[in-house]
């Protein structure tokens, strides 16, 4: 099988065809296994990220062409085009820094401090299957604004270190999980809709909508409930 591969050195980009062998024609590798046996196979220096092998980590997401995809989970087909996420600024072909995402919920994820006791509401357990891979931010409207849209490699991007200043699916997720959360008091759950307000909620109203790489339901079970807390659904 042949597929080809994208580098990126610094917004320098080049493309490499590269052949997967396979034991039989109708055979589809794993995106994670092509790229382990093109670095062994012909490009050494290149540059990508996985942990867990099973889908449980998130930090091996790249596009597949143009989409984003977990590469340890989705096979190929012939002539499938691999390359980093348009969503996150690049370090190296595949790698990215991600820290900006994280760190947008540094002062703004309430800290729990009510009754740790009893059981979580419902829904909070089916938001925990979150793998933090990043994949919900293709597309969304209020992840763009963070670029003016430009790119997240832009050199006047904003720096990921200081966290991005407007929200995403993955955001609203940590937030609307408080919302479930039994040690969260009253008074924790309105600061995590204020702070999902203030992250940029509002885009919302007037999307599409965003998918999960998981198979969380997030229009379901965060984007709707939490327009709904905020008074903002139309
Ligand atoms: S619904 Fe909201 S979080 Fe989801 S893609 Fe649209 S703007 Fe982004
Ligand atoms: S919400 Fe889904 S797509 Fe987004 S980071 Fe979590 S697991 Fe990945
Ligand atoms: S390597 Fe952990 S999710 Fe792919």
């Amino acid at each position: 099988m042949k597929i080809i591969i994208e580098q990126n050195r610094r917004g320098q980009r080049s493309e490499h065809e590269v052949e997967i062998p396979t034991a039989d024609p109708r055979e589809r590798p794993m995106a994670l296994d092509a790229l382990v046996h093109a670095q062994e196979a012909g490009l050494p220096d290149l540059a990508f990220r996985y942990g867990c092998r099973n889908r449980l980590c998130g930090v091996c997401t790249i596009e597949i062409n143009g989409r984003p995809r977990v590469a340890c989970r989705t096979k190929l087909r012939e002539g499938d085009r691999l390359s980093g996420l348009k969503t996150l600024p690049v370090v190296k072909d595949f790698v990215h820094r991600r820290d900006g995402v994280n760190r947008q919920l540094r002062d703004r994820l309430p800290r729990t401090t009510g009754n740790p006791d009893g059981e979580p509401e419902p829904g909070y357990h089916s938001l925990n299957r979150c793998i933090e891979c990043y994949v919900c931010l293709d597309r969304c409207p209020m992840h763009e604004r963070n670029f003016e849209g430009g790119s997240p490699s832009a050199d006047e991007a904003p720096p990921p270190a200081e966290g991005y200043r407007h929200g995403n699916p993955f955001s609203l997720l940590k937030l609307q999980r408080v919302r479930h959360d039994n040690a969260a008091t009253p008074d924790e759950r309105e600061q995590a809709v204020r702070a999902a307000v203030d992250l940029g909620l509002d885009r919302c109203v007037d999307c599409k909508g965003c998918s999960c790489g998981v198979g969380i339901d997030l229009m379901k079970e965060v984007i709707h409930p939490l327009l709904d807390e905020a008074g903002l659904k139309n």
